[in-house]
């Protein structure tokens, strides 16, 4: 299956901050920043819980996430899309660990994160599957994935390849009873004419 690569994501990135449009840029994505606001309200103020943000584009929820006091790791292919999110790091003074890598070789220390944010990543089918047995191994016990991703119904932006795209049902069966449904949902997010914009919600809840 032809897929995107690191250049096509840079250079849609770099694109971007060339015509002054925000792809991926500023606001967090409303529901992910209402399931996590909840999340990161079960920790004490003082606590600084570790999330890694995978395939973190421009970084507006490592961004949002390191201010709203999470010790935070971003992960993605492309390198200016994490220039990016360096830029608006330095200029917050926050600090956050910016890893150029591939999701699709990633090996996490298990346990070692408390939330793993999934934000609009569509791989194919195996590499879709084995990212997530790597987001189960790399969950603490009570943590959490929150994945917001592109719905099959979708019809405004994102991957026309029925093969990139999954249900709420299809994530929750993958990570299986060792998760707690949190969130499984099919969300309408808006219409525009006769179109929707489709997506799928999923937080889980490591046992
Ligand atoms: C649709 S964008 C979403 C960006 C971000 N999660 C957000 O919601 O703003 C998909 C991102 O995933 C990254 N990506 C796609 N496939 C990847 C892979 N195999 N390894 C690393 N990053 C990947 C792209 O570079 C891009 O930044």
């Amino acid at each position: 299956m032809d897929m995107p690569n690191a250049e096509f994501w840079n250079e849609r990135f770099a694109a971007d901050s060339d015509s002054g449009t925000s792809l991926f840029a500023g606001e967090p994505n409303a529901t992910i920043a209402k399931h996590v606001e909840a999340i990161r309200a079960s920790f004490s103020e003082g606590e600084t819980p570790r999330a890694i943000d995978l395939g973190s584009g421009r970084g507006r929820h490592t961004v949002w996430l390191t201010r709203s006091g999470w010790s935070t790791t971003a992960l993605d292919f492309s390198s200016v899309g994490l220039e990016h999110t360096a830029a608006i790091l330095d200029h917050e003074g926050l600090d956050a660990e910016l890893v150029e890598g591939d999701l699709t070789q990633w090996n996490p220390e298990p346990s070692s994160f408390e939330l793993v944010l999934a934000s609009f990543i569509h791989l194919p089918p195996a590499q879709q599957h084995r990212l997530w047995e790597m987001v189960a191994s790399a969950l603490v016990p009570g943590g959490y994935l929150v994945s917001v991703s592109h719905h099959p119904d979708n019809q405004i932006h994102g991957p026309k390849n029925p093969e990139l795209l999954y249900t709420a049902k299809d994530v929750v069966a993958a990570f299986g009873d060792t998760f707690e449904v949190i969130a499984a949902e099919r969300d309408v997010v808006k219409r525009v004419e006769d179109r929707e914009a489709v997506d799928t919600v999923v937080v889980l809840r490591k046992r």
